[in-house]
Protein backbone atom coordinates (compact mmCIF):
# COMPACT_ATOMS: atom_id res chain seq x y z
CA UNK A 1 0.00 0.00 0.00
CA UNK A 2 1.14 3.42 -0.53
CA UNK A 3 -0.09 6.69 0.69
CA UNK A 4 -0.98 8.59 -2.41
CA UNK A 5 -0.22 12.79 -1.08
CA UNK A 6 -3.00 14.33 -3.14
CA UNK A 7 -6.37 13.11 -1.39
CA UNK A 8 -4.16 11.41 1.35
CA UNK A 9 -5.85 8.14 0.22
CA UNK A 10 -4.73 5.00 1.17
CA UNK A 11 -4.40 3.76 -2.73
CA UNK A 12 -3.27 -0.03 -3.21
CA UNK A 13 0.22 -0.45 -4.82
CA UNK A 14 -1.77 -2.26 -8.19
CA UNK A 15 -4.05 -1.05 -10.50
CA UNK A 16 -6.98 -1.96 -8.95
CA UNK A 17 -9.14 -0.94 -11.39
CA UNK A 18 -8.14 -2.74 -13.27
CA UNK A 19 -8.69 -5.94 -11.68
CA UNK A 20 -12.04 -4.69 -10.75
CA UNK A 21 -13.18 -4.22 -14.06
CA UNK A 22 -11.70 -7.44 -15.39
CA UNK A 23 -13.43 -9.25 -12.65
CA UNK A 24 -16.67 -7.41 -13.68
CA UNK A 25 -16.50 -8.34 -17.37
CA UNK A 26 -16.66 -12.03 -16.31
CA UNK A 27 -19.87 -11.56 -15.13
CA UNK A 28 -19.60 -14.53 -12.80
CA UNK A 29 -18.83 -12.85 -9.58
CA UNK A 30 -17.32 -14.55 -6.54
CA UNK A 31 -19.49 -18.16 -7.54
CA UNK A 32 -17.29 -17.77 -11.06
CA UNK A 33 -13.85 -17.78 -9.05
CA UNK A 34 -14.97 -20.01 -7.09
CA UNK A 35 -15.86 -22.65 -9.42
CA UNK A 36 -12.64 -21.76 -11.13
CA UNK A 37 -11.10 -23.54 -8.29
CA UNK A 38 -9.40 -21.04 -6.80
CA UNK A 39 -7.30 -21.40 -3.40
CA UNK A 40 -6.34 -17.96 -3.04
CA UNK A 41 -8.49 -14.84 -2.46
CA UNK A 42 -7.91 -12.50 -5.65
CA UNK A 43 -6.28 -9.21 -4.28
CA UNK A 44 -9.20 -6.86 -4.90
CA UNK A 45 -11.21 -8.93 -1.89
CA UNK A 46 -8.20 -8.43 0.37
CA UNK A 47 -9.06 -6.38 3.54
CA UNK A 48 -6.19 -3.72 3.87
CA UNK A 49 -4.43 -3.68 7.34
CA UNK A 50 -5.39 -0.04 7.61
CA UNK A 51 -9.14 -0.22 7.16
CA UNK A 52 -10.41 -0.59 10.50
CA UNK A 53 -13.24 0.27 9.86
CA UNK A 54 -14.19 -2.85 7.71
CA UNK A 55 -13.47 -6.00 10.09
CA UNK A 56 -12.04 -4.24 13.60
CA UNK A 57 -10.60 -6.75 15.87
CA UNK A 58 -13.77 -7.35 18.64
CA UNK A 59 -12.99 -5.17 22.00
CA UNK A 60 -12.90 -7.18 24.71
CA UNK A 61 -16.40 -9.39 25.07
CA UNK A 62 -18.91 -7.97 27.87
CA UNK A 63 -20.31 -10.92 29.60
CA UNK A 64 -22.74 -12.50 29.95
CA UNK A 65 -22.91 -11.35 26.27
CA UNK A 66 -26.43 -9.55 25.06
CA UNK A 67 -28.77 -12.38 23.00
CA UNK A 68 -30.86 -10.28 20.23
CA UNK A 69 -34.67 -10.08 21.48
CA UNK A 70 -36.95 -12.60 19.71
CA UNK A 71 -40.56 -11.53 19.69
CA UNK A 72 -43.26 -13.46 19.50
CA UNK A 73 -46.03 -11.94 17.17
CA UNK A 74 -48.84 -14.74 18.00
CA UNK A 75 -52.29 -12.78 19.19
CA UNK A 76 -50.93 -9.35 18.66
CA UNK A 77 -54.55 -9.18 16.33
CA UNK A 78 -56.59 -10.78 18.88
CA UNK A 79 -55.30 -10.07 22.10
CA UNK A 80 -54.87 -6.27 23.17
CA UNK A 81 -52.87 -7.13 26.23
CA UNK A 82 -50.27 -8.97 24.05
CA UNK A 83 -50.16 -6.19 21.11
CA UNK A 84 -49.04 -3.61 23.98
CA UNK A 85 -46.59 -5.96 25.45
CA UNK A 86 -45.22 -6.74 21.74
CA UNK A 87 -45.38 -2.71 20.83
CA UNK A 88 -43.20 -2.25 24.02
CA UNK A 89 -40.55 -4.95 23.11
CA UNK A 90 -40.63 -3.67 19.55
CA UNK A 91 -40.02 -0.52 21.21
CA UNK A 92 -37.12 -1.27 23.01
CA UNK A 93 -35.28 -3.50 20.34
CA UNK A 94 -35.60 -0.61 18.02
CA UNK A 95 -33.81 2.18 20.31
CA UNK A 96 -31.06 -0.07 21.53
CA UNK A 97 -30.34 -2.76 19.04
CA UNK A 98 -32.22 -1.57 16.02
CA UNK A 99 -32.62 -5.27 15.13
CA UNK A 100 -35.04 -8.01 16.13
CA UNK A 101 -36.15 -11.43 15.42
CA UNK A 102 -39.79 -12.50 14.89
CA UNK A 103 -41.30 -15.84 15.58
CA UNK A 104 -45.22 -16.99 14.36
CA UNK A 105 -45.01 -13.94 11.86
CA UNK A 106 -47.75 -15.83 9.71
CA UNK A 107 -44.75 -16.81 6.52
CA UNK A 108 -44.85 -20.55 6.31
CA UNK A 109 -41.73 -22.16 6.87
CA UNK A 110 -42.31 -23.64 3.22
CA UNK A 111 -42.51 -21.02 1.60
CA UNK A 112 -39.37 -19.99 3.86
CA UNK A 113 -37.67 -23.04 2.52
CA UNK A 114 -38.60 -22.30 -1.18
CA UNK A 115 -37.53 -18.68 -1.75
CA UNK A 116 -34.34 -19.65 -0.02
CA UNK A 117 -34.16 -22.12 -2.55
CA UNK A 118 -34.87 -19.75 -5.10
CA UNK A 119 -32.03 -17.58 -4.64
CA UNK A 120 -30.09 -20.70 -4.76
CA UNK A 121 -31.42 -22.04 -7.70
CA UNK A 122 -30.66 -18.69 -9.54
CA UNK A 123 -26.76 -19.08 -8.10
CA UNK A 124 -26.16 -22.30 -8.83
CA UNK A 125 -27.60 -22.40 -11.87
CA UNK A 126 -25.57 -22.68 -15.55
CA UNK A 127 -23.17 -19.74 -15.71
CA UNK A 128 -23.71 -19.36 -18.97
CA UNK A 129 -27.61 -18.57 -18.57
CA UNK A 130 -26.91 -16.62 -15.24
CA UNK A 131 -24.18 -14.23 -17.13
CA UNK A 132 -27.29 -13.10 -19.17
CA UNK A 133 -29.40 -11.24 -15.82
CA UNK A 134 -25.53 -9.86 -15.38
CA UNK A 135 -25.46 -5.64 -15.47
CA UNK A 136 -24.00 -2.84 -13.99
CA UNK A 137 -25.41 0.26 -15.37
CA UNK A 138 -28.61 0.49 -12.97
CA UNK A 139 -29.68 3.86 -14.54
CA UNK A 140 -30.21 2.07 -17.94
CA UNK A 141 -33.33 0.42 -16.23
CA UNK A 142 -34.11 -1.69 -18.50
CA UNK A 143 -34.69 -4.68 -16.61
CA UNK A 144 -36.21 -5.28 -13.44
CA UNK A 145 -34.03 -7.96 -12.14
CA UNK A 146 -30.48 -6.87 -11.59
CA UNK A 147 -27.73 -9.28 -11.07
CA UNK A 148 -24.20 -8.88 -10.10
CA UNK A 149 -20.98 -8.75 -7.50
CA UNK A 150 -21.38 -5.42 -5.41
CA UNK A 151 -23.36 -3.05 -6.66
CA UNK A 152 -20.40 -0.43 -5.35
CA UNK A 153 -17.57 -2.53 -6.77
CA UNK A 154 -15.96 1.03 -8.31
CA UNK A 155 -17.04 2.63 -4.88
CA UNK A 156 -16.21 0.34 -2.02
CA UNK A 157 -12.71 0.37 -0.68
CA UNK A 158 -12.79 -3.46 -0.01
CA UNK A 159 -14.27 -5.85 -2.63
CA UNK A 160 -17.39 -8.28 -0.75
CA UNK A 161 -17.13 -11.57 -1.08
CA UNK A 162 -21.04 -11.66 -2.29
CA UNK A 163 -23.41 -11.78 -5.52
CA UNK A 164 -26.81 -10.64 -5.48
CA UNK A 165 -29.56 -10.66 -7.81
CA UNK A 166 -32.26 -8.26 -7.05
CA UNK A 167 -35.90 -6.78 -8.39
CA UNK A 168 -38.41 -4.56 -7.07
CA UNK A 169 -41.01 -6.00 -6.06
CA UNK A 170 -43.57 -2.86 -5.40
CA UNK A 171 -45.11 -0.91 -6.45
CA UNK A 172 -44.98 -1.77 -10.39
CA UNK A 173 -44.00 -5.58 -9.56
CA UNK A 174 -42.03 -7.46 -12.59
CA UNK A 175 -44.16 -9.59 -15.25
CA UNK A 176 -43.32 -13.50 -14.24
CA UNK A 177 -41.32 -13.64 -17.37
CA UNK A 178 -39.09 -10.70 -16.76
CA UNK A 179 -38.38 -13.06 -13.58
CA UNK A 180 -35.59 -15.89 -13.80
CA UNK A 181 -37.15 -19.00 -13.63
CA UNK A 182 -35.77 -20.21 -9.89
CA UNK A 183 -37.70 -17.29 -8.33
CA UNK A 184 -40.66 -16.76 -11.10
CA UNK A 185 -43.06 -18.50 -9.03
CA UNK A 186 -42.09 -17.72 -5.45
CA UNK A 187 -40.35 -14.39 -5.06
CA UNK A 188 -44.51 -12.88 -6.25
CA UNK A 189 -45.97 -14.88 -3.53
CA UNK A 190 -43.29 -14.01 -1.05
CA UNK A 191 -43.27 -10.27 -1.89
CA UNK A 192 -46.82 -10.01 -1.27
CA UNK A 193 -46.57 -12.00 2.19
CA UNK A 194 -43.25 -9.57 3.13
CA UNK A 195 -45.58 -6.63 1.72
CA UNK A 196 -48.56 -7.81 4.24
CA UNK A 197 -45.78 -8.44 7.46
CA UNK A 198 -44.14 -5.48 6.87
CA UNK A 199 -47.55 -3.49 7.07
CA UNK A 200 -48.44 -5.30 9.80
CA UNK A 201 -44.68 -3.86 11.05
CA UNK A 202 -45.14 -0.67 10.43
CA UNK A 203 -47.78 -0.41 12.77
CA UNK A 204 -46.43 -1.91 15.88
CA UNK A 205 -43.91 0.46 15.42
CA UNK A 206 -46.32 3.73 14.49
CA UNK A 207 -47.39 2.47 17.74
CA UNK A 208 -44.12 1.85 18.95
CA UNK A 209 -43.52 5.56 18.61
CA UNK A 210 -47.07 6.84 20.30
CA UNK A 211 -48.34 7.63 16.89
CA UNK A 212 -51.61 6.24 15.40
CA UNK A 213 -51.21 2.42 14.04
CA UNK A 214 -51.64 3.85 10.06
CA UNK A 215 -49.05 6.84 10.41
CA UNK A 216 -46.21 5.24 8.94
CA UNK A 217 -48.19 3.47 6.26
CA UNK A 218 -49.41 6.78 5.45
CA UNK A 219 -46.44 8.39 5.11
CA UNK A 220 -45.69 5.81 2.58
CA UNK A 221 -43.20 3.65 4.36
CA UNK A 222 -43.87 0.79 2.56
CA UNK A 223 -44.96 1.76 -1.06
CA UNK A 224 -41.75 0.45 -2.55
CA UNK A 225 -40.30 -3.29 -1.90
CA UNK A 226 -36.37 -4.02 -2.98
CA UNK A 227 -35.89 -8.21 -2.58
CA UNK A 228 -32.38 -9.00 -2.61
CA UNK A 229 -30.91 -12.53 -3.29
CA UNK A 230 -27.26 -12.77 -1.69
CA UNK A 231 -25.09 -16.00 -2.11
CA UNK A 232 -21.95 -15.81 -0.09
CA UNK A 233 -19.87 -18.27 -1.39
CA UNK A 234 -18.18 -20.85 0.76
CA UNK A 235 -14.13 -18.99 0.90
CA UNK A 236 -10.76 -20.89 0.70
CA UNK A 237 -9.43 -18.08 3.07
CA UNK A 238 -12.76 -16.51 5.05
CA UNK A 239 -10.36 -14.64 7.91
CA UNK A 240 -9.04 -12.32 5.25
CA UNK A 241 -12.39 -10.70 3.73
CA UNK A 242 -15.67 -10.10 4.30
CA UNK A 243 -19.03 -11.20 2.76
CA UNK A 244 -20.33 -7.79 3.17
CA UNK A 245 -18.51 -4.96 5.47
CA UNK A 246 -20.23 -3.24 7.85
CA UNK A 247 -22.95 -1.15 6.87
CA UNK A 248 -26.46 0.34 8.02
CA UNK A 249 -29.25 -0.12 5.07
CA UNK A 250 -30.98 2.74 3.26
CA UNK A 251 -34.53 1.23 3.79
CA UNK A 252 -37.33 2.42 6.33
CA UNK A 253 -37.03 -1.30 7.69
CA UNK A 254 -35.44 -4.29 6.58
CA UNK A 255 -37.02 -8.08 6.85
CA UNK A 256 -34.10 -10.15 6.34
CA UNK A 257 -34.18 -14.28 6.12
CA UNK A 258 -30.64 -16.18 6.93
CA UNK A 259 -29.85 -19.50 6.38
CA UNK A 260 -28.42 -21.79 8.82
CA UNK A 261 -25.05 -21.19 7.86
CA UNK A 262 -25.05 -17.93 10.40
CA UNK A 263 -22.09 -15.03 10.00
CA UNK A 264 -24.64 -11.98 10.13
CA UNK A 265 -23.44 -9.83 12.96
CA UNK A 266 -24.76 -6.31 14.40
CA UNK A 267 -22.98 -3.80 16.32
CA UNK A 268 -24.47 -3.71 19.79
CA UNK A 269 -22.46 -1.62 22.91
CA UNK A 270 -19.33 -1.31 21.25
CA UNK A 271 -19.15 -4.73 19.88
CA UNK A 272 -20.31 -7.29 17.27
CA UNK A 273 -22.62 -9.82 18.48
CA UNK A 274 -23.85 -12.85 16.29
CA UNK A 275 -27.46 -12.74 14.77
CA UNK A 276 -28.27 -16.26 15.70
CA UNK A 277 -30.39 -18.64 13.14
CA UNK A 278 -33.45 -19.62 14.20
CA UNK A 279 -35.45 -21.73 12.25
CA UNK A 280 -38.58 -20.11 11.00
CA UNK A 281 -38.04 -17.06 12.17
CA UNK A 282 -37.28 -13.45 10.66
CA UNK A 283 -34.76 -10.65 11.08
CA UNK A 284 -35.91 -7.35 11.59
CA UNK A 285 -33.96 -3.90 11.47
CA UNK A 286 -34.39 -0.01 11.35
CA UNK A 287 -32.92 1.50 8.39
CA UNK A 288 -31.54 4.95 8.15
CA UNK A 289 -35.47 6.45 6.66
CA UNK A 290 -36.75 5.21 9.63
CA UNK A 291 -33.55 6.87 11.78
CA UNK A 292 -34.32 9.89 9.74
CA UNK A 293 -37.85 10.61 10.54
CA UNK A 294 -37.42 9.10 13.82
CA UNK A 295 -35.11 11.60 14.31
CA UNK A 296 -32.93 9.45 15.81
CA UNK A 297 -35.45 7.49 18.17
CA UNK A 298 -35.04 4.45 16.04
CA UNK A 299 -31.96 3.40 15.41
CA UNK A 300 -30.32 1.78 12.05
CA UNK A 301 -27.19 -0.47 13.53
CA UNK A 302 -24.40 -1.15 11.36
CA UNK A 303 -24.18 -5.01 10.68
CA UNK A 304 -21.73 -6.96 8.52
CA UNK A 305 -21.69 -10.36 7.29
CA UNK A 306 -18.12 -12.65 8.32
CA UNK A 307 -17.24 -14.84 5.13
CA UNK A 308 -16.89 -18.55 5.70
CA UNK A 309 -15.08 -21.81 4.66
CA UNK A 310 -17.92 -24.87 5.09
CA UNK A 311 -20.42 -23.86 2.82
CA UNK A 312 -22.22 -21.76 0.55
CA UNK A 313 -24.77 -18.89 2.34
CA UNK A 314 -27.64 -17.48 1.21
CA UNK A 315 -29.76 -14.72 2.73
CA UNK A 316 -33.02 -13.05 1.55
CA UNK A 317 -33.10 -9.08 2.32
CA UNK A 318 -36.59 -7.37 1.69
CA UNK A 319 -36.04 -3.67 1.72
CA UNK A 320 -38.95 -1.21 2.23
CA UNK A 321 -37.95 1.39 0.32
CA UNK A 322 -39.00 2.51 -3.84
CA UNK A 323 -35.02 2.68 -3.93
CA UNK A 324 -34.11 4.78 -6.99
CA UNK A 325 -37.18 5.13 -8.61
CA UNK A 326 -38.12 9.08 -8.98
CA UNK A 327 -40.56 10.22 -6.35
CA UNK A 328 -41.13 13.60 -5.15
CA UNK A 329 -42.39 12.81 -1.84
CA UNK A 330 -39.65 14.52 1.02
CA UNK A 331 -39.65 12.26 3.89
CA UNK A 332 -37.89 14.02 7.44
CA UNK A 333 -38.63 14.22 10.84
CA UNK A 334 -41.92 13.25 11.83
CA UNK A 335 -43.27 16.84 13.95
CA UNK A 336 -45.21 15.10 16.08
CA UNK A 337 -41.69 13.71 17.46
CA UNK A 338 -40.34 16.74 17.60
CA UNK A 339 -40.16 19.56 20.68
CA UNK A 340 -38.00 22.45 21.75
CA UNK A 341 -35.85 20.32 23.27
CA UNK A 342 -35.79 17.44 20.46
CA UNK A 343 -35.68 19.70 17.35
CA UNK A 344 -35.25 18.05 13.87
CA UNK A 345 -31.71 16.82 13.36
CA UNK A 346 -31.97 15.87 9.98
CA UNK A 347 -32.95 18.00 6.66
CA UNK A 348 -35.84 16.35 4.23
CA UNK A 349 -34.94 14.01 1.32
CA UNK A 350 -36.39 11.95 -0.59
CA UNK A 351 -36.23 8.00 -1.08
CA UNK A 352 -34.26 8.28 -4.36
CA UNK A 353 -31.68 11.30 -3.21
CA UNK A 354 -30.91 9.06 -0.19
CA UNK A 355 -30.32 6.24 -2.07
CA UNK A 356 -28.32 7.97 -5.21
CA UNK A 357 -25.86 9.03 -2.06
CA UNK A 358 -25.68 6.04 -0.60
CA UNK A 359 -24.99 4.21 -3.52
CA UNK A 360 -22.01 7.01 -4.73
CA UNK A 361 -20.50 6.46 -1.26
CA UNK A 362 -20.15 2.63 -1.12
CA UNK A 363 -20.17 0.84 1.95
CA UNK A 364 -17.44 2.51 3.44
CA UNK A 365 -17.95 2.48 6.87
CA UNK A 366 -19.43 5.49 7.41
CA UNK A 367 -22.71 6.70 7.45
CA UNK A 368 -24.54 8.08 5.07
CA UNK A 369 -27.22 9.83 6.92
CA UNK A 370 -24.64 12.09 7.96
CA UNK A 371 -24.62 13.74 4.63
CA UNK A 372 -28.48 15.33 6.07
CA UNK A 373 -27.47 16.21 9.68
CA UNK A 374 -28.75 19.95 9.56
C1 LIG B 1 -28.22 -6.41 3.47
C2 LIG B 1 -27.66 -7.26 4.55
C3 LIG B 1 -27.33 -9.42 5.50
C4 LIG B 1 -27.30 -10.84 5.10
O1 LIG B 1 -28.71 -6.96 2.46
O2 LIG B 1 -28.19 -5.19 3.63
O3 LIG B 1 -27.18 -6.72 5.51
O4 LIG B 1 -27.37 -11.68 5.99
N1 LIG B 1 -27.72 -8.58 4.43
O5 LIG B 1 -27.17 -11.12 3.92
NI1 LIG C 1 -27.79 -4.71 5.56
Amino acid sequence: MVLDSTSSMIQPDYDRKAELIAFDETKTGVKGLVDAGITEVPRIFLIPASNENIKSSDPPLLLPRPTLPTIDLNGINEDPIRRKEVIEKVKDALESWGFFQIVNHGIPDSMLEDVKKGVIGFHEQDSEVKKEWYIRDLLSQKRKVVYNSNFDLYAAPVTSWRDTCECMMAPNPPQPEELPLPCREIWPEYSSCVLKLGGCLLELISEALGLHPTHLLEMGCAEGLLVLGHYYPSCPQPELVIGSPNHTDNSFITVLLQDHVGGLQVFYQNQWTDVPHIPGALVVNAGDLLQLITNDKFVSSQHRVLANKMAPRVSVASFFSTNMIPTSKVFEPIKELLSKENPAKYRGTTVNEYVAHYAKKGLDGTSALLHFKI
